[in-house]
């Protein structure tokens, strides 16, 4: 069990080098097959086919349709879609070379996820996403100065991802409360607050935004 308490709805798969995965050209779209080979760095071409293995063997799952069949898109946005069902989709990559990994999750609801490799940063890099009202919680979450960091930027990363905005929207709009026990939640003025989980998994957090 990766997360405490998420609804029914919610699955989700990681996928790292150990894992026993497919060939990527027996389980990826053609069109997925040329964006991978147009990568030029090796850790993005496996992310990449990491990312869409865990959600297409989710999506077929689901759907009971071999991997290769799943209907899985790219959006205007650059976020997926599944085509004809209205199923959420989100992925996120981390690690390099044998330590890459990638995790897919789908949902009835809309939903985003991040993964984030707990390496050091930058002692500052809170106040790119941080409002300044919520630097208390790099003290009360009970973590090293970087590990705290590190989850907040994720855990506001898997938000902006739920919303289809990415980083077009800032992590400042997107306020952190109630973290503990590998719960929360995200306020905004503008919308709805988004339920949050994270885990740590080896050296890795994993957090989970998602809507009632
Ligand atoms: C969405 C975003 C936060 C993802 O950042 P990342 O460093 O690639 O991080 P992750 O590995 O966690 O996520 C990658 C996945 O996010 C998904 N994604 C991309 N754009 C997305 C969006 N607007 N909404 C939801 N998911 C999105 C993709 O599925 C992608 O995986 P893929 O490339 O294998 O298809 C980032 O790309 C972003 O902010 N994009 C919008 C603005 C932008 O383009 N900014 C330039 C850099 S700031």
């Amino acid at each position: 069990m990766l997360f405490l308490e998420v609804p029914q709805d919610i699955k989700w798969r990681v996928v790292s080098a150990d894992s026993a995965v497919d060939d990527p050209s027996a389980v990826l779209s053609p069109d997925e097959l040329a964006r991978m080979e147009s990568f030029g760095h090796a850790d993005r071409r496996r992310g990449f086919a990491f990312g869409r293995i865990a959600a297409r063997s989710l999506l077929a799952e689901r759907l009971d349709v071999a991997p290769v069949d799943v209907p899985l898109a790219v959006a205007s946005d650059d976020g997926l879609f599944v085509e004809g069902h209205p199923i959420h989709v989100s992925i996120s990559h981390a690690g390099h070379a044998a330590h890459g990994q990638s995790i897919a999750v789908i949902a009835d609801r809309p939903i985003g996820v991040d993964l984030e490799e707990i390496v050091p940063r930058r002692d500052d890099l809170y106040r790119r996403i941080l409002h300044p009202d919520e630097y208390s919680l790099l003290e009360t979450l009970g973590l090293d100065h970087n590990e705290a960091q590190i989850l907040l930027w994720s855990l506001k990363e898997a938000v902006l991802k739920g919303l289809r905005t990415g980083f077009r929207r800032s992590a400042q709009t997107v306020r952190l409360d109630d973290l503990s026990d590998g719960k929360g939640h995200a306020h905004m003025d503008d919308g709805p607050s988004w339920n949050l989980r994270y885990t740590r998994r080896e050296d890795f957090w994993i957090t989970l935004a998602f809507l009632d």
